[in-house]
């Protein structure tokens, strides 16, 4: 039968040892496991355990209702709302907005369902609730339908929600965060990876239960990785990511996980001193298109605009490289938003393929705005970042690219080709340089007035008055630049 028994877990990856040692052999860390006592052991399949009955996969299942919290850019990234009975997890670095988000949340689906039930509880085992309160002041939710509690323990809130009337039970429980949580019947303090699972388990089987949905907030470590055991990111049906570069008024929140829709999706919020605002239109925002009167970015070498998607929406993003002689024995190559290795390999083909030599050079590449890209769509804009630092001229004005480059220095087709051209189109973009469409019908009469399609990297540096095997005449300009050459189409 059951009872009381030690285990030894590495609280950094959650491997399980039958007893302790210096290092984990699981990820290798030191000193990392401790003993955990158990005081509900998994019994062993008892001699009689009466079979279950077995279900085909024909049947009616009604698509789960959907909670909407109505904002919209956390509904999408969900996959169209909160789905009863399931739990989310929301992992982020500290002081990126999770908090915050998830007060909003809280209080708009409070709102929503004010008239038939109550709507949230929010739990945090980190701030007191005057903190709390502070908060929603500062976000004008003061007046919102939201329950607050301070508390650690599970068991005490799972009791605390148990003990309303029925009609009053929350249908949104936040959880801020699972970290500081404990269940009361194992020993270990709160943060280990026993308490962690321990509790989430303890929140998620509640919720399974009892139709209720709760959303967990997870600290991150330093490496980004969500703290605590990873059988958290098993258990959840949905892990979202919130994140942004530091010094950046932009948030993405970003599925990576989720049983009931897409893990493409992000949502795009902006942090304003009176919390975190939607942005409904992201490609104006990651373009920075709000600075200027007429829209128009000034065209400076080293920049060019991708058409990117992220999930559903077509995001355009600028990229900027910049290319100068190095005098380090191995050239420096920093990237920020962007793979460093798919950096190399660009670099590699305009070497190889086009007789551009960046060997002696150090390359800065960065996405603007603290967008991170992972689409190999945007090979061709990261190139033509970087000729057009190299050539020292300015992409054509309002063209943006797309397309990914093979190691022979083709241009593929990639896919959303018309979903990327018409945001162009709708943005004011007058040219665009993209791969060869399929066949005719896909020349979208969508896109942007001026296209050249082209198939070889080669065709290029045409665009920048390079020819291939130009070994980069590099005229030296004073700083305001001005000069007369630009990229033509
Ligand atoms: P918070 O939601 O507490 O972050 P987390 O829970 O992820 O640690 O947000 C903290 C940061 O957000 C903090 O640095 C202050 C900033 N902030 C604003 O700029 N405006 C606001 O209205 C709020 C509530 C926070
Ligand atoms: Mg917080």
């Amino acid at each position: 039968m059951a009872r009381a028994r030690s285990r030894f877990v590495c609280q950094e990856c959650g491997t399980e040892h039958r007893k302790w040692a210096g290092r984990c052999e699981g990820c290798g860390a030191w000193n990392s496991i401790a003993e955990e006592v158990v005081t509900r052991g998994p019994g062993r399949p008892g001699k009689a355990a009466p079979g279950l009955a077995l279900e085909g996969l024909k049947g009616r299942t009604a698509a789960p209702e959907r909670r909407l919290t109505r904002i919209a850019e956390l509904d999408r990234v969900l996959g169209g709302g909160l789905v009863p009975g399931s739990a989310v997890l929301v992992a982020g670095d500290p002081g990126i907005g999770k908090s915050t988000l998830l007060l909003q949340a809280s209080a708009a689906l409070g709102r929503e369902s004010a008239a038939s039930a109550a709507g949230a509880v929010y739990v945090s085992g980190e701030e007191a609730t005057d903190q709390l309160r502070m908060r929603a002041e500062r976000t004008g939710l003061a007046d919102a339908p939201v329950s607050l509690l301070a508390a650690t323990s599970v068991n005490q809130v799972i009791a605390t929600i148990e003990g309303l009337a029925p009609e009053e039970r929350p249908r949104l429980l936040v959880i801020d965060s699972i970290q500081t949580m404990y269940a009361e019947d194992l020993d270990s303090a709160p943060g280990t990876v026993g308490q962690v699972r321990a509790a989430a388990q303890a929140l998620i089987g509640y919720a399974k239960r009892t139709g209720l949905t709760v959303i967990m907030v997870g600290h991150v470590t330093k490496e980004g990785q969500i703290a605590g055991p990873r059988v958290l990111e098993h258990m959840v049906d949905t892990v979202l990511y919130f994140e942004g570069e530091r010094g950046q008024q932009f948030r993405i929140l970003r599925a990576v996980k989720n049983r009931f829709g897409p893990t493409d999706e992000i949502g795009v919020f902006e942090m304003s001193d009176q919390g975190l605002a939607e942005v409904a239109n992201p490609s104006a925002m990651f373009l920075g298109l709000s600075d200027t009167p007429d829209g128009a970015i000034a065209p400076v070498p080293g920049a060019a605009v991708f058409a990117g998607i992220e999930g559903t929406r077509p995001v355009l993003v600028e990229i900027q490289a910049l290319v100068a002689p190095s005098s380090l024995a191995s050239p420096r190559r920093a990237v920020v938003g962007w793979d460093t290795a798919r950096l190399a390999m660009v670099i590699a083909v305009l070497d190889a393929r086009c007789g551009l030599n960046l060997s002696g050079q150090d390359v800065y590449l960065s996405v603007a705005g603290g967008l991170r890209v992972s689409e190999p769509a945007a090979d061709l804009a990261v190139a033509a970042a970087l000729v057009s630092s190299l050539a020292d001229t300015p992409a054509p004005a309002g063209t943006l690219f797309f397309g990914e480059i093979g190691l022979s220095g083709e241009v593929r087709p990639v896919s959303g080709r018309d979903a990327r051209l018409r945001e162009a189109k709708k943005l004011g973009f007058e040219g665009a340089v993209v791969p060869p469409g399929k066949d005719r019908a896909a020349r979208a009469p969508a896109g942007p007035p001026r296209m050249v399609e082209i198939r070889a990297l080669t065709e290029l540096l045409a665009l920048f008055g390079l020819a291939p095997g130009d070994r980069h005449a590099r005229p030296l300009r004073p700083l305001d630049g001005g000069g007369g050459r630009t990229g033509t189409l």
